[in-house]
């Protein structure tokens, strides 16, 4: 097909973008959203901040402008992300012990079944764990323990039992001690019956990465039986380098059948969190890159 998302669904994936509601009101970007993605996430406004500004106080109205976006255009939603050591708002920073854990399941509860029915699949837990495996040691771990992710998914499962269920974390490119925590998470979750449906690879890159397990780490997850969804990748770099990889990442995905799709951190370098590594799909003034181009062939080819 001659778009990404189109290219994807003969594939039987989505290929997605994280999208700012602020700005769908420019021709260019949603001109190119509306093309060229079948799938949409948002970057910050389904976040604990932006959703909770304080306790039992819901804001939903940036998360509300995109889902009814993707809606009006036939596109999924996945979201992003119930619970997270970042962004967390003010007043659940100080909580301590049972003061925290019911903020956590209530902030839960709140999000998800506002969205029920809505989002093909949540982040319900994000970056919980260190390079070496161990818990990053985040007010949640502190403070709640070990169960606190177990926790998380039992009350997600709750509130939206349609939506498939997700740890989504960064630095998980290969089979490395990260990655070997996960997996073990996964396994644990299984034997005792935590709902778990996927695992979500954000996979942030640049054009120099070491992906020589990548493939290998996903099919890894999928033999679990859970699916795998690339959630977050952007490339730092340009030229073929940076095509090359986005390539291998493509195929990747292509290659593992229960890889059900590919999420870029953004449509445009003009807005990425990481500017001026020029890490995305279509450069400032919404051209197509070689990066482009060679996602596209390898949606095709397959
Ligand atoms: O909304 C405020 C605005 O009111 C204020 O004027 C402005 C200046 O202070 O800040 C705005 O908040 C910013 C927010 O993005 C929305 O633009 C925060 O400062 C800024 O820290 C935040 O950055 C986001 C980052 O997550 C921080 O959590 C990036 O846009 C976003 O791309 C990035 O995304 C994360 C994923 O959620 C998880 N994986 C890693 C990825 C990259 O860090």
């Amino acid at each position: 097909a001659e778009t990404l998302g189109a290219s994807a669904a003969e594939n039987g994936r989505y290929f997605g973008a994280a999208i700012a509601p602020n700005f769908l009101g420019e021709q260019a970007y949603a001109d190119t959203l509306n093309a060229e993605f079948n799938s949409i996430v948002a970057e910050n406004a389904m976040k604990w901040d932006a959703t909770e500004p304080a306790q039992g106080q819901f804001n939903f109205s940036g998360g509300d402008e995109l889902v009814a976006y993707a809606e009006e255009h036939g596109m999924a939603v996945r979201g992003h992300t119930l619970v997270w050591h970042a962004q967390q708002p003010a007043w659940a920073q100080g909580l301590t012990g049972q003061a925290l854990h019911d903020a956590m399941t209530g902030h839960i509860e709140g999000v998800a079944s506002h969205y029920q029915g809505k989002i093909s699949s949540w982040d319900v837990v994000n970056e919980a764990f260190e390079w070496d495996g161990s818990r990053r040691q985040s007010n949640l771990q502190i403070q709640l323990g070990d169960g606190w992710i177990e926790d998380a998914f039992r009350a997600a499962e709750a509130a939206d039992p349609d939506a498939k269920l997700c740890y989504n974390d960064y630095g998980t490119d290969g089979v490395n001690a990260k990655s070997d925590a996960i997996y073990d998470m996964v396994v644990d979750f299984q034997a005792r019956g935590v709902p778990i449906d996927c695992v979500g690879f954000q996979t942030h890159l640049s054009s120099d990465s070491d992906l020589s397990s990548y493939q290998e780490n996903l099919q890894r997850f999928a033999d679990l039986g859970v699916d795998v969804e690339i959630t977050e990748l952007d490339v730092g770099g340009s030229g073929s380098a940076q095509a090359g990889v986005f390539r291998t990442v493509t195929e990747a995905c292509l290659n593992v059948d229960r890889c059900t799709g590919i999420t870029v951190w953004g449509i445009t370098d003009k807005y990425s969190w990481r500017g001026e590594e020029t890490p995305l799909l279509f450069d400032g003034n919404y051209q197509k890159k070689e990066a482009y181009t060679a996602v596209l062939e390898a949606l095709n080819a397959a």
